[in-house]
């Protein structure tokens, strides 16, 4: 999605043109060819292709050309529909609509060194396609494979999934796939830059780095082999044998068998991840063709976010050992950050999703999966029971804590007190301890009668407040925003109000910074090419929302309002950190420390009701 910005930005295609060919279709037709859409009010509305829903939230706003889903977040104008519902980059998309358009792109004078490198990449990606042939006809042919071939049956692998995964065999011998490269014009150098061969250690030359394994080809979600996993036969160190870091493959950054769980994961609408390569491939086998492979224990972000743009469901199913579960906490959070909805799939011990599709079959898998799946902070109660020694006061204080981050982090009420009854009812603690560790842990004063007043209601006030650092929750800041779409001119004078720093959300933060752009950009270009200057998923989503907004800005004195409601939520958050560090201050005696702070924050209460008097 960088690329979109880079290559826009770019002298090679005017923004102008990007333009030229965004408004040669209308969206409304354009996404009328994949979506029934009808029309609502001022948008049109539909289900949502992105993510599987029963009721519409899908709209499309016929005035400013852009979509925006309700439901998964997804939005944007012509080019990101494309993008997202055909897998391409942008340079792709909008070749596509020139196309369709029929207006020519200029051919772009690129520099030698970018041409120089496109030309490598072209060339990396070919010997990755032609190893991948090599070794799959020899699997599925030659002799040699034989072993291979008894070896895949007896895991039970069918031929259809050797054919789908385009499964291979490298044949014991140090130069099979070099030689053969090499006589179709690839150079041994090239060979090694894309990890496929190694250089001798005493002579000149190179040899190949896979041998007698079956071969996993790694296709990328545009279908691109990009690496390979190479597994020994029987016993045999190492087990896998991937390919290193090369100009095409990083290890997190890719997912195993998202090619082929693309279109699945829209329809169940949830992914399913596991460890290995054998366990997608047994998955996909058994009709649970939206599963993808972590390849190893270390779930990264970057795999978080390629995972993020197709599905925000996921289960978890790794294996129940150490390493497993370890990963498997890691793996939940970092989806939990990147904005997934995360649940485990808890498989009986030494049993791994291969094993357990082999034994229990499919239909158990996916109970597994959909109905007994746990949510995050189950999932850690879990732990937190089988870790801890809970017949001891200090094991239970432990195990709250383990849990403590997470049930802090849960703002719906309805939701919190679930947790509470699970967790008082597991671990044999009255609710009322949880409450009264969770409101302590918050950092609350917990006085008599008018203090205690005071803070709870700053406690409701600090959760609409940080609530406003996710993007989608923000109210103020979204519709100053608003305002700034409307008259990108009050951009000075909100500065000279709020300060420089006028929005905290680092989406909204990111999207002014686009309507500057445009502002001080000869022509003014229209405003729907400031999706090109986002660069970041949260602001386009964001901006994409703001597009497709259906209520009307309140005229009059609603800007004002709005700048007052703003500086007051500031002066409540920096309230909220004074009574914490009175808290603090009063739990080392320092009283008058403590004094001061009470009056500075009387001093910000006045501030606050002088503001509030002057609202319209
Ligand atoms: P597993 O050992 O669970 O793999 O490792 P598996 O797919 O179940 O293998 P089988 O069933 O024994 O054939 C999980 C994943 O960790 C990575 C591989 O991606 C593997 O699929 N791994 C494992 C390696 O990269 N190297 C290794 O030596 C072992
Ligand atoms: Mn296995």
């Amino acid at each position: 999605m960088l690329a979109r910005v880079i290559q826009v930005t770019a002298p090679a295609i005017p923004h102008e043109l990007v333009e030229e060919i965004r408004t040669s279709v209308d969206i409304v037709d354009f996404i009328g060819e994949y979506v029934v859409l009808q029309k609502r009010g001022r948008n049109y509305l539909g289900l949502c292709p992105f993510h599987s829903e029963k009721t519409p939230s899908f709209n499309v706003n016929p005035e400013k050309q852009f979509f925006y889903c309700f439901g998964c977040g997804a939005g944007g104008d012509v080019y990101n529909f494309l993008m997202k519902i055909k897998n391409l980059s942008f340079p792709e998309a909008l070749a596509a609509m020139a196309e369709r358009a029929g207006i020519a792109l200029p051919a772009h004078e690129e520099r030698d060194e970018d041409k120089a490198r496109q030309r490598e990449q072209q060339r990396l990606l070919e010997i990755h396609r032609l190893a991948a042939q090599f070794y799959h006809s020899l699997l599925t042919r030659h002799p040699a494979a034989q072993p291979a071939r008894e070896y895949l049956e007896k895991r039970r692998v069918t031929s259809e999934a050797v054919q789908e995964f385009q499964l291979g065999f490298a044949p014991d011998s140090w130069d099979a796939l070099l030689s053969t490269l090499v006589s179709r014009g690839y150079r041994p150098r090239e060979l090694a830059l894309a990890g496929l061969a190694l250089p001798r250690e005493k002579r000149d030359g190179f040899y190949d780095r896979f041998r007698n394994r079956i071969m996993f080809p790694i296709v990328d979600q545009r279908q691109r082999v990009v690496g390979f996993g190479g597994r020994v036969l029987n016993t045999g160190q190492p087990k896998y044998l991937n390919s290193p870091d090369t100009p095409l493959f990083h290890k997190g950054r890719v997912l195993y068998g998202l090619n082929r769980a693309i279109e699945a994961m829209r329809q169940e609408g949830y992914g399913i991840i596991v460890e290995g390569y054998m366990d997608a491939i047994a998955a996909h086998q058994a009709g649970l063709r939206h599963t993808v492979a972590s390849l190893g224990t270390a779930f990264t972000r970057e795999q978080a976010q390629l995972l993020l743009r197709y599905t925000r469901e996921v289960v978890i199913a790794y294996d129940a050992d150490t390493a497993g579960q370890t990963a498997t906490l890691r793996g939940m959070d970092i989806l939990y950050q990147a904005g997934c909805r995360v649940r485990v799939a808890v498989l009986p011990p030494g049993l791994d999703p291969d094993d357990f599709l082999r034994r229990e079959g499919p239909q158990a898998f996916r109970e597994m999966a959909e109905q007994q799946a746990l949510s995050l902070i189950a999932y850690k109660l879990e732990r937190a029971v089988a870790t801890r020694n809970l017949s001891t006061i200090e094991g239970k204080v432990d195990a709250l804590n383990d849990l403590m981050p997470d049930l802090q982090r849960v703002k719906n009420a309805v939701e919190r007190d679930e947790y509470v009854r699970l967790i008082s009812a597991r671990m044999n603690m009255a609710e009322g301890a949880i409450y009264a560790e969770l409101r302590r842990q918050s950092g609350q004063l917990q006085k008599s009668g008018t203090w205690r007043d005071k803070t709870e209601n700053y406690r409701h006030n600090k959760d609409r407040i940080s609530l406003g650092h996710q993007p989608g929750h923000n109210g103020p800041e979204k519709q100053l925003l608003r305002y700034m779409l409307e008259d990108p001119g009050i951009l000075p004078r909100l500065k000279q109000d709020l300060g420089s720093e006028v929005f905290s959300d680092a989406a909204a933060r990111e999207i002014a910074a686009a309507l500057e752009w445009r502002m001080s950009t000869p022509g003014l270009p229209p405003l729907t090419a400031i999706m090109d200057h986002l660069s970041s998923e949260p602001a386009r989503q964001m901006f994409a929302q703001l597009m497709v907004g259906e209520h009307p800005l309140p005229g009059g004195k609603g800007l004002e309002d709005l700048i007052n409601k703003i500086k007051i939520n500031r002066m409540q958050a920096q309230i909220q950190q004074k009574i914490k560090e009175m808290d603090r201050a009063e739990a080392a005696r320092d009283l008058d420390y403590s004094r001061q702070l009470q009056e500075e924050i009387h001093a910000l209460q006045k501030e606050i009701s002088v503001l509030k008097a002057t609202r319209h």
